[in-house]
Protein backbone atom coordinates (compact mmCIF):
# COMPACT_ATOMS: atom_id res chain seq x y z
CA UNK A 1 0.00 0.00 0.00
CA UNK A 2 0.80 3.45 -0.67
CA UNK A 3 2.77 4.67 2.43
CA UNK A 4 0.65 8.06 2.94
CA UNK A 5 -2.40 5.77 2.43
CA UNK A 6 -0.52 3.63 5.54
CA UNK A 7 -0.56 6.73 7.64
CA UNK A 8 -3.92 8.61 7.04
CA UNK A 9 -6.57 8.25 9.62
CA UNK A 10 -9.47 9.43 7.36
CA UNK A 11 -11.99 7.89 8.48
CA UNK A 12 -10.94 7.05 12.08
CA UNK A 13 -13.21 7.75 15.10
CA UNK A 14 -10.43 9.04 18.28
CA UNK A 15 -10.77 10.09 21.80
CA UNK A 16 -7.85 11.56 23.67
CA UNK A 17 -8.30 11.71 27.34
CA UNK A 18 -7.35 15.42 28.65
CA UNK A 19 -7.05 16.14 25.16
CA UNK A 20 -6.40 20.00 25.76
CA UNK A 21 -3.64 20.10 28.06
CA UNK A 22 -0.11 20.02 27.07
CA UNK A 23 1.20 17.02 25.56
CA UNK A 24 -2.94 15.89 24.94
CA UNK A 25 -3.04 19.29 22.49
CA UNK A 26 -0.34 17.35 20.30
CA UNK A 27 -1.79 13.98 20.40
CA UNK A 28 -5.25 15.69 19.16
CA UNK A 29 -3.77 17.64 16.50
CA UNK A 30 -1.33 14.69 15.16
CA UNK A 31 -4.31 12.43 15.09
CA UNK A 32 -7.21 15.51 13.54
CA UNK A 33 -4.49 16.28 11.10
CA UNK A 34 -4.01 12.69 10.11
CA UNK A 35 -7.79 12.50 9.06
CA UNK A 36 -8.84 11.49 12.26
CA UNK A 37 -12.63 12.41 14.13
CA UNK A 38 -10.91 13.70 17.09
CA UNK A 39 -12.80 13.96 20.33
CA UNK A 40 -11.03 15.62 23.13
CA UNK A 41 -12.62 15.00 27.03
CA UNK A 42 -11.91 15.67 30.04
CA UNK A 43 -12.93 17.13 33.58
CA UNK A 44 -12.57 20.93 32.12
CA UNK A 45 -14.77 21.39 29.20
CA UNK A 46 -14.36 24.76 28.64
CA UNK A 47 -10.72 24.24 28.15
CA UNK A 48 -11.84 21.38 25.64
CA UNK A 49 -14.18 24.03 24.03
CA UNK A 50 -11.26 26.47 23.60
CA UNK A 51 -8.46 23.96 22.69
CA UNK A 52 -11.23 22.19 19.92
CA UNK A 53 -12.22 25.72 18.54
CA UNK A 54 -8.81 26.35 17.83
CA UNK A 55 -8.17 23.19 15.89
CA UNK A 56 -11.82 23.42 13.98
CA UNK A 57 -10.57 27.08 12.64
CA UNK A 58 -7.14 24.80 10.73
CA UNK A 59 -10.09 22.92 9.04
CA UNK A 60 -9.59 19.93 11.44
CA UNK A 61 -12.79 17.91 12.79
CA UNK A 62 -12.53 18.18 16.24
CA UNK A 63 -15.66 18.04 19.19
CA UNK A 64 -15.05 18.58 22.77
CA UNK A 65 -16.76 16.48 25.72
CA UNK A 66 -16.51 16.40 29.01
CA UNK A 67 -15.51 13.45 30.83
CA UNK A 68 -14.33 12.22 34.45
CA UNK A 69 -12.80 9.21 34.13
CA UNK A 70 -12.63 8.03 37.58
CA UNK A 71 -16.81 8.29 37.28
CA UNK A 72 -17.52 4.84 35.77
CA UNK A 73 -21.29 6.59 35.05
CA UNK A 74 -19.47 9.57 33.04
CA UNK A 75 -17.25 6.95 30.87
CA UNK A 76 -20.03 4.98 30.31
CA UNK A 77 -22.51 7.18 29.17
CA UNK A 78 -20.13 9.08 27.01
CA UNK A 79 -19.06 5.78 25.54
CA UNK A 80 -23.09 5.81 24.63
CA UNK A 81 -22.85 9.13 23.27
CA UNK A 82 -19.76 8.60 21.20
CA UNK A 83 -21.38 5.23 19.63
CA UNK A 84 -24.50 6.32 19.05
CA UNK A 85 -23.31 9.51 17.08
CA UNK A 86 -20.26 7.87 15.05
CA UNK A 87 -21.28 4.24 15.61
CA UNK A 88 -17.50 3.53 16.61
CA UNK A 89 -14.50 4.13 18.59
CA UNK A 90 -11.29 3.14 16.38
CA UNK A 91 -8.34 5.20 18.55
CA UNK A 92 -8.58 5.72 22.69
CA UNK A 93 -5.35 7.64 23.61
CA UNK A 94 -4.99 7.63 27.27
CA UNK A 95 -3.41 10.73 28.04
CA UNK A 96 -4.99 12.39 30.92
CA UNK A 97 -2.82 12.90 34.07
CA UNK A 98 -3.42 14.24 37.87
CA UNK A 99 -1.07 15.35 39.97
CA UNK A 100 -1.70 16.31 43.15
CA UNK A 101 1.37 14.77 45.32
CA UNK A 102 4.19 17.46 45.15
CA UNK A 103 6.80 15.72 47.19
CA UNK A 104 8.05 12.44 48.88
CA UNK A 105 6.51 13.49 51.41
CA UNK A 106 3.14 15.10 50.57
CA UNK A 107 -0.10 13.69 52.22
CA UNK A 108 -0.43 9.95 51.78
CA UNK A 109 -4.19 11.46 50.52
CA UNK A 110 -2.38 12.80 47.27
CA UNK A 111 -1.11 9.85 46.76
CA UNK A 112 -4.54 8.24 47.03
CA UNK A 113 -6.14 10.69 45.02
CA UNK A 114 -3.32 10.35 41.82
CA UNK A 115 -4.04 6.61 41.85
CA UNK A 116 -7.59 7.37 41.90
CA UNK A 117 -6.91 9.02 38.74
CA UNK A 118 -3.60 7.63 36.70
CA UNK A 119 -4.29 3.87 37.51
CA UNK A 120 -8.09 3.08 38.58
CA UNK A 121 -9.09 5.54 36.05
CA UNK A 122 -7.41 4.92 33.34
CA UNK A 123 -8.07 1.36 34.02
CA UNK A 124 -11.73 2.05 33.92
CA UNK A 125 -11.80 4.03 31.01
CA UNK A 126 -9.88 1.57 29.13
CA UNK A 127 -12.16 -1.42 30.17
CA UNK A 128 -14.77 0.47 29.11
CA UNK A 129 -13.71 1.63 25.59
CA UNK A 130 -12.22 -2.09 24.98
CA UNK A 131 -15.43 -3.65 25.32
CA UNK A 132 -16.95 -1.45 22.43
CA UNK A 133 -13.71 -2.07 20.43
CA UNK A 134 -14.34 -5.87 20.98
CA UNK A 135 -17.78 -5.45 19.62
CA UNK A 136 -16.34 -3.99 16.41
CA UNK A 137 -13.86 -6.58 16.03
CA UNK A 138 -11.17 -3.33 16.09
CA UNK A 139 -9.71 -0.80 17.77
CA UNK A 140 -6.12 1.10 18.99
CA UNK A 141 -5.31 1.86 22.02
CA UNK A 142 -2.18 4.37 22.67
CA UNK A 143 -0.58 5.04 26.19
CA UNK A 144 0.98 8.03 27.13
CA UNK A 145 3.85 7.34 29.55
CA UNK A 146 6.83 8.96 30.48
CA UNK A 147 10.92 8.41 30.58
CA UNK A 148 10.03 8.80 34.58
CA UNK A 149 8.37 4.99 33.93
CA UNK A 150 11.25 3.65 32.52
CA UNK A 151 14.24 5.08 35.05
CA UNK A 152 14.92 6.68 38.31
CA UNK A 153 14.62 10.85 38.10
CA UNK A 154 18.35 12.35 38.31
CA UNK A 155 17.72 14.75 40.78
CA UNK A 156 20.01 16.75 40.09
CA UNK A 157 18.52 18.62 37.69
CA UNK A 158 16.33 20.13 40.31
CA UNK A 159 19.04 21.70 42.31
CA UNK A 160 18.67 25.07 42.99
CA UNK A 161 15.04 25.09 42.13
CA UNK A 162 11.55 24.35 43.92
CA UNK A 163 10.81 21.63 41.55
CA UNK A 164 10.67 17.58 42.48
CA UNK A 165 9.96 14.55 40.87
CA UNK A 166 7.04 13.02 43.27
CA UNK A 167 7.27 9.39 43.73
CA UNK A 168 3.10 8.44 42.66
CA UNK A 169 4.60 9.62 39.26
CA UNK A 170 7.34 6.93 38.72
CA UNK A 171 4.70 3.99 40.11
CA UNK A 172 1.36 4.50 37.74
CA UNK A 173 3.98 5.55 34.69
CA UNK A 174 6.00 2.64 35.21
CA UNK A 175 2.82 0.69 35.47
CA UNK A 176 1.48 1.70 32.56
CA UNK A 177 4.08 0.59 30.20
CA UNK A 178 3.85 -3.11 31.47
CA UNK A 179 0.15 -2.37 31.48
CA UNK A 180 0.30 -1.68 27.29
CA UNK A 181 1.72 -4.88 27.07
CA UNK A 182 -0.72 -7.22 29.27
CA UNK A 183 -3.69 -5.36 27.36
CA UNK A 184 -1.48 -6.03 23.76
CA UNK A 185 -1.27 -9.84 24.80
CA UNK A 186 -4.63 -10.06 26.35
CA UNK A 187 -6.77 -8.25 23.31
CA UNK A 188 -4.66 -9.40 19.96
CA UNK A 189 -5.27 -9.47 17.48
CA UNK A 190 -8.12 -7.54 17.30
CA UNK A 191 -6.64 -4.55 19.32
CA UNK A 192 -3.50 -3.21 19.08
CA UNK A 193 -1.96 -1.24 22.42
CA UNK A 194 1.25 0.26 22.39
CA UNK A 195 2.72 3.05 24.71
CA UNK A 196 4.75 6.29 24.16
CA UNK A 197 7.74 7.17 26.99
CA UNK A 198 8.06 11.15 26.55
CA UNK A 199 10.82 13.22 28.13
CA UNK A 200 9.79 16.22 29.66
CA UNK A 201 8.31 18.74 27.11
CA UNK A 202 9.37 22.64 27.45
CA UNK A 203 6.85 24.98 29.10
CA UNK A 204 8.65 27.87 30.05
CA UNK A 205 10.31 26.21 33.28
CA UNK A 206 12.55 28.16 35.10
CA UNK A 207 15.48 28.62 32.88
CA UNK A 208 17.89 26.84 35.74
CA UNK A 209 16.13 23.76 35.32
CA UNK A 210 16.14 23.60 31.63
CA UNK A 211 19.69 24.15 31.46
CA UNK A 212 20.19 20.81 33.83
CA UNK A 213 17.78 18.93 31.79
CA UNK A 214 19.08 20.09 28.37
CA UNK A 215 22.99 19.01 29.38
CA UNK A 216 21.24 15.81 30.55
CA UNK A 217 19.93 15.09 27.10
CA UNK A 218 21.96 14.08 23.52
CA UNK A 219 19.92 15.77 21.62
CA UNK A 220 20.78 18.97 23.94
CA UNK A 221 17.15 20.28 24.52
CA UNK A 222 13.83 19.49 26.18
CA UNK A 223 10.75 18.24 24.12
CA UNK A 224 8.29 20.74 21.92
CA UNK A 225 4.83 19.15 20.89
CA UNK A 226 5.94 18.30 17.37
CA UNK A 227 8.32 15.88 18.62
CA UNK A 228 5.49 13.51 19.91
CA UNK A 229 3.07 13.76 16.61
CA UNK A 230 4.92 11.57 14.33
CA UNK A 231 4.85 8.66 16.66
CA UNK A 232 1.38 9.29 17.86
CA UNK A 233 0.41 8.76 14.04
CA UNK A 234 2.78 5.91 13.81
CA UNK A 235 0.76 3.69 16.70
CA UNK A 236 -2.52 4.90 15.54
CA UNK A 237 -2.15 3.86 11.76
CA UNK A 238 -1.95 0.90 9.93
CA UNK A 239 1.59 2.34 9.40
CA UNK A 240 2.01 0.17 12.79
CA UNK A 241 -0.19 -2.72 11.82
CA UNK A 242 2.89 -5.18 12.81
CA UNK A 243 3.06 -3.15 15.97
CA UNK A 244 1.97 -4.06 19.04
CA UNK A 245 2.75 -4.04 22.87
CA UNK A 246 5.66 -1.67 22.63
CA UNK A 247 7.13 1.31 24.36
CA UNK A 248 8.22 3.91 21.75
CA UNK A 249 10.75 6.62 23.31
CA UNK A 250 10.79 9.99 22.41
CA UNK A 251 13.22 11.54 24.59
CA UNK A 252 15.49 13.22 23.09
CA UNK A 253 17.99 10.18 23.61
CA UNK A 254 17.38 10.76 27.75
CA UNK A 255 17.31 6.61 28.38
CA UNK A 256 20.17 5.84 26.03
CA UNK A 257 22.99 7.02 28.35
N1 LIG B 1 4.41 17.45 30.25
C1 LIG B 1 5.47 16.63 30.14
O1 LIG B 1 6.63 17.07 30.13
C2 LIG B 1 5.25 15.15 30.02
C3 LIG B 1 6.38 14.33 29.85
C4 LIG B 1 6.20 12.98 29.72
C5 LIG B 1 4.93 12.44 29.75
N2 LIG B 1 3.86 13.25 29.93
C6 LIG B 1 2.53 12.63 29.97
O2 LIG B 1 1.65 13.31 29.09
C7 LIG B 1 0.32 13.20 29.58
C8 LIG B 1 -0.31 14.57 29.68
O3 LIG B 1 0.47 15.37 30.57
P1 LIG B 1 0.46 16.97 30.51
O4 LIG B 1 1.77 17.42 30.99
O5 LIG B 1 -0.02 17.40 29.17
O6 LIG B 1 -0.62 17.30 31.63
P2 LIG B 1 -1.71 18.47 31.67
O7 LIG B 1 -1.93 18.73 33.12
O8 LIG B 1 -1.33 19.60 30.77
O9 LIG B 1 -3.01 17.76 31.08
C9 LIG B 1 -3.64 16.73 31.78
C10 LIG B 1 -5.08 16.67 31.36
O10 LIG B 1 -5.74 15.59 32.04
C11 LIG B 1 -7.03 16.02 32.42
N3 LIG B 1 -7.56 15.25 33.55
C12 LIG B 1 -7.10 15.22 34.82
N4 LIG B 1 -7.90 14.44 35.57
C13 LIG B 1 -8.88 13.97 34.77
C14 LIG B 1 -10.01 13.12 34.95
N5 LIG B 1 -10.30 12.60 36.15
N6 LIG B 1 -10.81 12.84 33.88
C15 LIG B 1 -10.52 13.36 32.67
N7 LIG B 1 -9.48 14.18 32.42
C16 LIG B 1 -8.66 14.48 33.46
C17 LIG B 1 -6.85 17.49 32.78
O11 LIG B 1 -8.09 18.19 32.72
C18 LIG B 1 -5.88 17.94 31.70
O12 LIG B 1 -6.58 18.34 30.53
C19 LIG B 1 0.42 12.51 30.94
O13 LIG B 1 0.10 11.15 30.79
C20 LIG B 1 1.86 12.72 31.33
O14 LIG B 1 2.34 11.72 32.20
C21 LIG B 1 3.98 14.60 30.07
Amino acid sequence: MDIWKLFSLDGKVALVTGGAGLVGSSVSEALAEAGAVVIIASRDIKKCQAKAGELRKQGLRVRAEQLDITDERSVSDFKGRIVSEWGRIDILANNAVSRPMKRFDSPIEDWESSMKVNSTGLFLCTRIFISQMMKQNQGNIINISSIYGMVGPDFRIYDGTDMDMPPDYAFHKGGLINFTRYLATRFAPHIRVNCISLGGLFADQPTKFVESYNRRVPLGRMAKGDDLKGAVVFLASDASAYVTGHNLVVDGGWTAW
